[in-house]
C-alpha cells in the first residue's frame, strides 16, 4: 500500500504548486492520476518502463493491452513516432489538442512496455488544462490509461479514481467532473485507409471530413490490431441489458422486460433519457425500480458526459440488473452505444418497429 495524496485543482488555471507536485513524482517513476477532458488518466513517465510495468500492476492489467502516451503539444511526435504521415499533421492540426488518438509508427526509444510489443505508438495531445500542465511541467512523454480498474466503468471524477485506485497510487490531481465523458477516439493511420478503432470524443464523421475519405469502423481482418478491444471493458457490477433502436420502440421494450424482471422479485435498475423518464409512468413495485435519467437525447454531449458517473451511481444502489438504451450511432452516439454494447457483454436486443 502507498499512501494516496489527493490535491485540488482548479481545472483552468492549475496552482503551480501542485503541477510542480506531479511532474516530480512522475519524474521520480511514481503514478499520478490527471484529469484529461475525456476521462481520467493513469500517468508515468512513458520513457521510465519500471514506471510503465507499474501502471499495469496498479490496475490489474493485462501487459498485451497498450498505452496511449500524451504530449504537451504536436511538436513532440517525433520523440515517440518513428515517423509523421502528412494526414497526421492535418488531423494534429484539426483536433489537438482534443480526444483523438493516432496509431503511428513507434519510435525505437519508447519502451515496448507502453505499446505491449506493437511496433505501432498510440499518441494524444489531451486539452485539459491540468494534464497539458502536468505533462509540459514532467518534461517527458506521459503513458496513461484510463485510472480505473482493469474492466470497470472509467472513472470521470477523482472519487470514481480512489474508489478503483486508493492505496496504490500517489497521487491524485482533483479538478472536478471531465466535460467529454468518453475516452479518446482511437485511429489507426498504419492502415489504408485509416480505420478508427475505439469511436470516442471525436466523431467520425469530423474525421472523414478533414480526410475527405470515408473511414471505416473496426479492425480489419487479420491479428488483432486494438488488443484493449478484444476484452471486457466498461462493466458494471449489475448485469446490463442494453437495447436498440427507435426510441418509442425501445422505451416499450424496456418497460417490458423490467416488469417481467419485477415479477420475478428482481430490483431493476432504469438507465434512460430525460425524455424516456417522463413518457415511461410508473413500474410496480416501484420501491424495486431504481431510475437514473442520463441527460436529454437531443444532447449527446451530455449523454457523454454523465454516462459513466449515473452507471456507476445506478451499480452502486445495488440493482440486479441495469436495462439502458442507445442514442443511434451518429456523432457522440457512436462511442456511447460501443461503451454500452462492451458493458452489455452482448446481451443486446434490437427492437423492431
Ligand atoms: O481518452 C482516452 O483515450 C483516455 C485518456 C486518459 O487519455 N485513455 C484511455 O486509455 O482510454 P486506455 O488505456 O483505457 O485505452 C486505450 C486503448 C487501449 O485499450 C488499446 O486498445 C488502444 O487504446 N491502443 C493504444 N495503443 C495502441 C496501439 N499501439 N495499437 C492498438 N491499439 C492501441
Ligand atoms: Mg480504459
Amino acid at each position: 500500500m502507498r499512501r494516496t495524496v489527493v490535491l485540488a485543482v482548479d481545472p483552468e488555471q492549475p496552482e503551480p504548486a501542485a503541477i510542480a507536485r506531479a511532474a516530480q513524482v512522475l519524474r521520480r517513476g511514481g503514478l499520478v492520476a490527471i484529469p484529461t477532458e475525456t476521462v481520467y488518466g493513469l500517468a508515468a513517465n512513458a520513457f521510465d518502463p519500471e514506471a510503465v510495468r507499474s501502471i499495469f500492476r496498479a490496475k490489474e492489467r493485462p501487459r498485451h493491452d497498450p498505452l496511449i502516451v500524451h504530449l504537451a503539444s504536436a511538436e513532440e511526435l517525433p520523440r515517440v513516432a518513428r515517423h509523421v504521415p502528412p494526414e497526421a499533421q492535418r488531423l494534429a492540426e484539426a483536433f489537438w489538442p482534443g480526444p483523438l488518438t493516432l496509431l503511428l509508427p513507434r519510435a525505437p526509444q519508447v519502451p515496448s512496455e507502453v505499446t505491449a510489443g506493437l511496433d505501432t505508438v498510440g499518441v494524444r495531445v489531451p486539452s485539459h488544462a491540468v494534464a497539458r500542465a502536468v505533462i509540459a511541467a514532467a518534461g517527458v512523454p506521459v503513458a496513461a490509461p484510463s485510472a480505473n480498474r482493469f474492466g470497470h466503468t472509467s472513472p470521470t471524477t477523482a472519487q470514481h479514481v480512489l474508489h478503483d485506485l486508493d492505496g496504490r497510487i500517489d497521487l491524485v490531481l482533483d479538478a472536478g467532473p471531465t466535460t467529454v465523458g468518453v475516452e479518446s477516439t482511437v485511429l489507426d493511420l498504419t492502415s489504408d485507409p485509416p480505420r478508427v478503432l475505439r469511436p470516442g470524443g471525436v466523431p467520425v464523421e469530423a474525421l472523414a471530413q478533414v480526410l475527405e475519405r470515408e473511414v471505416p469502423v473496426g479492425a480489419s481482418a487479420g491479428p488483432a490490431r486494438a488488443p484493449g478491444q478484444l476484452l471486457r471493458h466498461y462493466a458494471p457490477r449489475a448485469r446490463l441489458e442494453l437495447f436498440e433502436g427507435t426510441p418509442e420502440a425501445t422505451l416499450h421494450a424496456i418497460a417490458d422486460q423490467a416488469r417481467r424482471h419485477l415479477q420475478q422479485g428482481k430490483r431493476v435498475g432504469l438507465l434512460l433519457a430525460d425524455e424516456d423518464v417522463a413518457a415511461l409512468g410508473a413500474l410496480e413495485p416501484q420501491e424495486q425500480v431504481l431510475v437514473r435519467p442520463v441527460g436529454s437525447r437531443r444532447d449527446l454531449a451530455e449523454i457523454a458526459r454523465r454516462l459513466y458517473a449515473e452507471l456507476r451511481r445506478l451499480d452502486t444502489q445495488g440493482p440486479d440488473v441495469i436495462l439502458a438504451r442507445t442514442f443511434g450511432t451518429e456523432g457522440l452516439g457512436l462511442a456511447i452505444a460501443d461503451r454500452l454494447r462492451r458493458a452489455a457483454e452482448g446481451r443486446v436486443t434490437r427492437v423492431r418497429t
